[in-house]
């Protein structure tokens, strides 16, 4: 066990082995259910999405909050290794999440609906309009602007801070829409999927 918690790599592919060993439970031959490609690309993208937004609110309830009372000397092992690494699968769980959502809108009939908040879809397509604003800003605003702050593109030394502050508040802006965007997105399956 310890070989597989120490490798962060062989502990996701034993969460993957896990999820099958339930589906292969719950499916036909077990418990005789189907297996449903659909709801298993919505699971997918369920995951993309809380790796997303679970680096979001790292960004705006941990790393921010506390860099003021960080000593300067140590700043840089934040801006230099953490930020970096937490940036990297933030944008990238952002354009999973996005691709995976258009695509499950898509293959359930109703993405034209849902975008142009057609009766039966305004609850999803609410959601999906305050994630796709969500994600523009991540890899528009947010990624440039911290590739700036962050040193990893040549700038002015008086352009980082100026740079660091739109990130942070296009940031909270995107933690913000993330509470409402979330009702919306859950509740398109469930309470409000009338509307
Ligand atoms: C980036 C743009 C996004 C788009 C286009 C999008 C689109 C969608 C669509 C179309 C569905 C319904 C799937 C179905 O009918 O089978 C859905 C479900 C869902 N989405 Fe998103 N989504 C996005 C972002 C997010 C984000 C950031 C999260 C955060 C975790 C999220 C969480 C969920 C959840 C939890 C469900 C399932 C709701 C349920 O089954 O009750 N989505 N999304």
């Amino acid at each position: 066990m310890g070989k597989i918690l120490e490798s962060l790599q062989n502990t996701v592919i034993a969460g993957f082995v896990l999820v099958v060993v339930v589906i292969a439970i719950m499916t036909k031959g077990f418990a005789g259910v189907d297996f449903d490609p659909a709801f298993f690309a919505r699971y997918i993208h369920v995951l993309a999405g809380v790796m997303w937004i679970g680096l979001l609110w790292y960004f705006n309830f941990v790393q921010i909050p506390t860099m003021p009372s960080i000593p300067d000397e140590q700043k840089p092992a934040i801006g230099k290794h953490i930020a970096p690494k937490a940036l990297w699968w933030f944008r990238w769980g952002a354009m999973f999440t996005l691709l995976s959502g258009l695509w499950l809108a898509s293959a359930n009939g109703y993405i034209v609906d849902a975008l142009t908040l057609a009766e039966g879809t305004r609850s999803i397509g609410l959601g999906m309009w305050m994630a796709i604003i969500m994600w523009f800003n991540v890899w528009f605003v947010i990624w440039p602007n911290q590739k700036i702050a962050l040193g990893i593109v040549e700038a002015d030394a008086d352009a980082k801070p100026a740079a660091a502050r739109k990130a942070m508040l296009f940031s909270r802006t995107n933690t913000l829409l993330s509470i409402p965007m979330l009702y919306c997105m859950v509740s398109g399956q469930n309470g409000g999927a009338g509307w």
